[in-house]
């Protein structure tokens, strides 16, 4: 199947059911929006919608919508993530319900007038309520008179979340199931479709979460019902008519339409990998390496490309930013495959064929994506080169294999280079950079010189620094609550502060449960809730230690250090060496949720959360 044929086929089969089909609309979310920097869901544009101000197409209307992802950059190149990516979406305006969205989902995915799947491969996931918000038993109960109308037994997992037997539908919490664009807005439980993409594997057998961390179920679809608007303050207000919201991804879709077994070997990557192995003279599958510069050039190039269709041009705050960040990252990484010409253009052109049809706005705009793309490349070229030789000179004067906060700082204040790509540099000679003295010494510049708009810093490094400094002090009440709740023996391994999150990496073996990440969370926000004083002291490491500060302890003996404190008396929450900068007091931090807890590799896991 192609990927005309897959977004044909489902704005048929939604025309058939009474749906009215609207266009992609653009990459850059509407003025009046200031919720995120780009385009992120197909529900995004449609948010007035379905706050109840009522569609010219209707109560119920699908599209294919494009879409970019700025969150998680550093994941791009493993076998999932994409930066930019398209998502089929049909929406009932308080029109149909659960019994339609779940049976059509169903129809959609099996029926051999559709994609026909073998309806033995799907497996679902429904919310299995929290909070104040019941059980979903509604759809559990459409999802086994669905599978009963195919032939099919579908037994509901425990809360231990093991497949075996027919078990096919697993109840999840919030993280998983329960859907919301952002912090604030339409909200609901979700029900997620996967497909088993290994039958010749055996019987599929095993915990859910482990089931997918392995790539054998591959999420496909998500069906969101919101019955809730979020408020700023946190309440969830039942919406007077609920509303179906769901997503599809269309590379996903088509990888496993055609039983290939990531994204990058679909029709939507292959013809770019031609084109790069001209280019190069590297073939995709000759190494790891390889593949993985290919798969962030593509990727990056074409978001690239559908970004400046939609007007956004290189900057260096906001959208443009971004736009220069993937681009600069494209561009290394075609360095590192030995490229040292202009290439952009040929892969851009690659992009518009196979895409302009669908997308015309890539073809009107052929002209000025290509200039811009040019431009860029030529001012790169030259800042690049110039600080690869910076930071070989730095590299080959440190007395270890520790680059300073300082270092990466002024490398991405004089020469552009962002954070991620010293970082990268680092890790090619197994050096490390120090994250929090960057985002330290990122928070004190930015401080001083703060310009872009208030709530425009997503994904961006603009205007960030309260927003950083909130989220360093609740790095430090993350590590501090793992540790009360895992044991003493929880050290940092990295740290990573964007605008809207923060990410610590700890040495623990497995994935934790539910519970335990709710416990740290309650504690965090316990600790918040009384408002501790955040104070610090210069002593030696020594001294530290004797105090039972956590914190790198490799400074010379007798050196000083900062030892920051959140509590007084007998009160303390956290201890830490660290540089600074931090709040005052905690209680400014608002609202800590965990976002979501993954591996980060062996024996690292790794805790992404944010302040509402
Ligand atoms: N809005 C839902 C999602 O993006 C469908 O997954």
């Amino acid at each position: 199947m192609t990927a005309n044929e897959l977004r044909q086929k489902y704005l048929d089969f939604f025309k058939s059911k009474g749906h009215s089909i609207i266009p992609s609309a653009s990459l850059v979310p509407r003025e009046t929006d200031a919720s995120t920097l780009f385009t992120t869901a197909g529900m995004h544009p449609l948010v007035p919608y379905l706050l109840g101000e009522e569609h010219p197409g209707g109560k119920r209307v699908a599209d294919v919508q494009k879409c970019v992802r700025t969150g998680d950059i550093d994941d791009v190149g493993d076998n999932r993530h994409c930066t930019f990516f398209e998502m089929m979406g049909n929406w009932s305006f308080g029109d149909y319900f659960k019994d339609e969205a779940i049976a059509w989902s169903f129809e959609f995915l099996t029926d051999p007038k559709w994609l026909g799947l073998d309806p033995k491969r799907l497996y679902v996931t429904t919310f299995k309520g929290e909070g104040n918000i019941p059980r979903d038993e509604k759809a559990i109960e459409v999802w086994q008179k669905t599978f009963n109308q195919a032939g099919m037994v579908a037994e509901i997992a425990a809360d231990d979340q093991i497949i075996k037997d027919n078990i096919r539908i697993i109840p999840l919490g919030t993280d998983d199931n329960f859907w919301i664009a952002g912090t604030t807005g339409p909200c609901g439980g979700d029900t997620e479709m996967f497909y088993d993409t290994k039958p010749e594997d055996g019987p599929l057998a095993g915990r859910f979460t482990d089931l997918v961390d392995s790539h054998r179920l591959m999420e496909i679809w998500n069906d969101v019902f919101m019955e809730f608007n979020k408020t700023a303050d946190g309440q969830y207000i039942k919406l007077e008519k609920p509303n179906v919201d769901t997503g599809m991804g269309v590379e996903r879709t088509l990888m496993v339409m055609n039983g290939e077994t990531t994204v990058f070997e679909t029709e939507l990557f292959q013809p770019i990998f031609n084109k790069l192995s001209e280019i190069s003279g590297k073939q995709y599958g000759e190494s790891e390496e390889v593949k993985k510069s290919f798969r962030i050039i593509a990727d990056h190039i074409k978001a690239s490309a559908f970004m400046i269709a939609d007007g956004v041009t290189p900057s260096n705050a906001s959208r443009g930013y971004v736009l220069r960040r993937l681009l600069r990252r494209a561009m290394r990484y075609a360095k590192l495959l030995g490229i040292e010409t202009d290439f952009t253009r040929a892969i851009a052109e690659t992009v518009i064929a196979m895409y302009g049809h669908f997308y015309t706005e890539l073809k009107e705009k052929e002209t000025v994506i290509l200039e811009e793309l040019t431009k860029e490349e030529h001012k790169f070229r030259q800042t690049l080169e110039n600080g690869i030789k910076e930071f070989e000179k730095i590299a080959n004067s440190l007395p270890n294999s520790k680059i300073s906060g300082d270092d990466a700082f002024n490398l991405y204040q004089s020469y552009g280079f962002p954070l991620e790509i010293t970082k990268e540099l680092a890790r090619e000679r197994g050096f490390e950079v120090n994250d929090d003295e960057f985002a330290t010494e990122l928070a004190k510049h930015q401080e001083l010189s703060r310009t872009a708009s208030a709530g425009m810093f997503k994904g961006g490094l603009q205007d960030t620094g309260d927003a950083s400094k909130k989220l360093h002090t609740a790095t430090h009440l993350t590590l501090a609550a793992l540790r009360k709740v895992l044991g003493n023996q929880i050290n940092q391994k990295g740290s990573n502060i964007t605008p809207e999150r923060l990410r610590l990496d700890f040495n623990h073996p497995d994935k934790m449960t539910a519970e335990q990440l709710a416990e740290v969370e309650r504690l965090v926000n316990e600790a918040i809730g009384k408002d501790l004083p955040v104070s610090f002291e210069e002593m030696t490491v020594e001294e530290a230690k004797k105090k039972g500060a956590v914190g790198v302890f490799e400074s010379k003996y007798g050196e000083k250090v900062k030892v920051y404190t959140v509590g007084q008396g007998d009160e303390i929450f956290s201890m830490e060496i660290c540089g600074g900068p931090h709040v005052d007091r905690i209680g400014i931090l608002g609202k800590y949720k965990i976002q979501k807890e993954e591996s980060s590799s062996a024996g690292v896991r790794r805790i992404k959360a944010v302040l509402e």
